[in-house]
């Protein structure tokens, strides 16, 4: 063990500015951190639906000034596990882009392979890999993409610790844990998991020299830390909707009315 103090910007007090329900609320402030120190220059998400885990990227290039672009793909209709969905979750996660992401953000609407023209041959810094969660198609889109990666870029994966129904992200990234060097896992929520694509220029990063340090009580200390990031940030938001208004409690003495 290294013993280092990791204090990662989510600390200064991150606070989403997107919250809607998404299994994926238990990685935001990693997501906010990872962009952060990597200062991506080409984000791509696949599978983006209502926009959680697309906007924490976002909001961490607009705080953190990243000057990049972030892409968002997805035919925006469902799939089989989040089931088919009408088009105002399109436009609501449209609306929240020009909101607060105008000029860098781009929803391409459209399904991943054919969006996979747009995009040049080690090219991306970040891509986050979150569609269809079956075997099947996880490998697809890993194997189309991963070639549009620039060396030295992260691969991320939602649902590698998710073993329900058909869904093998889980079977999937414990095979590409077996060919890759630089990979990490957390354990909680549905798991999320991240590749470093070999070669690139790795400057020395301390959240990434954790990641990917084979010392596995520092790894077990970021799971632990991430762990209650997710759990501050939920009970954070939970004080919020039911704290009383200003004026609640103040009228007659001791706060009773
Ligand atoms: C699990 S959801 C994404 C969750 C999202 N990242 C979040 O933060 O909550 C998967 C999305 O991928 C989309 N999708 C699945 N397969 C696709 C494909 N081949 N092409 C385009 N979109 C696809 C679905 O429409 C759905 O909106």
């Amino acid at each position: 063990m290294t013993g280092q103090i990791y204090l990662p910007p989510s600390l200064r007090g991150f606070e989403p500015k997107r919250m809607v329900f998404s299994t994926w609320v238990d990685h935001l402030p990693f997501a906010y951190d990872l962009v952060e120190t990597i200062r991506p220059k080409l984000v791509v998400e696949l599978g983006a639906y209502n926009g959680l885990s697309f906007f924490a990227f976002c909001q961490s290039m607009l705080e953190n000034n990243i000057d990049g672009v972030a892409y968002a793909v997805d035919c925006w209709e469902g799939d089989k596990h989040t089931d088919a969905y009408d088009d105002s979750i399109y436009k609501d996660v449209q609306n929240h882009a020009r909101e607060h992401y105008r000029g860098f953000t781009y929803l391409l609407k459209m399904f991943f392979n054919e969006a996979l023209q747009h995009f040049d041959d080690d090219s991306i810094d970040l891509l986050h890999i979150d569609g269809l969660h079956t075997y099947d198609a996880v490998k697809e889109d890993f194997t189309n993409w991963y070639p549009k990666v620039k060396p030295g870029g992260i691969i991320l994966f939602h649902d590698v610790m998710a073993k329900i129904k058909d869904f093998g992200v889980w079977k999937y990234f414990e095979e590409l844990e077996g060919q890759h060097d630089e990979v990490f896992k957390f354990y909680h929520g549905f798991g999320l998991g991240a590749i470093r694509k070999p070669g690139g220029d790795r400057e020395p990063n301390q959240l990434l020299d954790i990641m990917f340090s084979k010392d596995e009580e520092d790894q077990n200390d970021l799971r632990k830390f991430y762990t209650h990031a997710s759990h501050f940030l939920e009970a954070k938001r939970q004080v919020k909707r039911f704290k009383p208004k200003e004026t609640e409690g103040k009228q007659g003495g001791q706060g009773k009315s």
